[in-house]
């Protein structure tokens, strides 16, 4: 069961139906899905669809409190064997970056993936010249792991994606944790 969490200034609300229209106009942005990858158009019944196919996922999405605005989402796959989760993060609306909320929802997350789900290590990827996420990544002590050379084809090319991770000995903010 999905919880509700709340880091600094941003709460994560599980994933519903409302915000599907929202999402689907943000996945359709090339600001957006040029950062994922996304090598499709979304429309509302392949979200749906798709969010309806997904399993060991938790999927959020991001407010901004302050302004009780929805922002971005946050989804966790995990492996229930390994304990090993891999996450994904986008802030749709523009105007809701660079104010700490990307970071506030990932210190949200991640408390709760060590602490309440007793997960071991959580993972990502990032393209090397998203140059933002890479700072927010290795500012909360993510780990470099290497280079996937030419794992991902979008584009007509195909491109480089990193990967960085991190255990939960390695997680500091264990404590700072405030539940919705
Ligand atoms: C990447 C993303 C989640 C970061 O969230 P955010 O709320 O914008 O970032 P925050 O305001 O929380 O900033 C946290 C840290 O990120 C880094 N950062 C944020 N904006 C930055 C910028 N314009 N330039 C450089 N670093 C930046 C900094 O390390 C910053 O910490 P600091 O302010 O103490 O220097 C968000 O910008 C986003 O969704 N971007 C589009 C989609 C995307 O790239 N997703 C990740 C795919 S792997």
């Amino acid at each position: 069961m999905n919880q509700y969490l709340r880091y600094a200034n941003t709460s994560l609300v599980p994933y519903g139906e409302e915000h599907y229209e929202k999402s689907v106009e943000w996945l359709n942005d090339p600001n957006v899905y040029k950062l994922f990858g996304i090598t499709r158009r979304i429309t509302r019944q392949s979200h749906a669809e798709w969010v309806k196919s997904l399993n060991n996922t938790y999927m959020w999405a991001i407010y901004d409190v302050k302004h009780y605005k929805y922002c971005g989402n946050l989804l966790l796959f995990y492996n229930p064997i390994h304990r090993s989760a891999f996450f994904q993060i986008y802030l749709g609306d523009p105007q809701s970056r660079g104010k700490g909320l990307g970071e506030s929802a990932l210190i949200a997350m991640i408390n709760y993936a060590f602490e309440n789900l007793n997960f071991h290590r959580i993972w990502l990827q990032v393209f090397p010249d998203n140059k933002k996420a890479i700072r927010l990544y290795e500012k909360l002590g993510f780990i470099y792991e290497g280079i996937e050379r030419e794992s991902h084809y979008s584009e007509k090319k195909f491109k480089n994606q990193l990967r960085y991770s991190i255990l939960k000995s390695e997680w500091n903010f264990g404590n700072e944790m405030i539940k919705g």
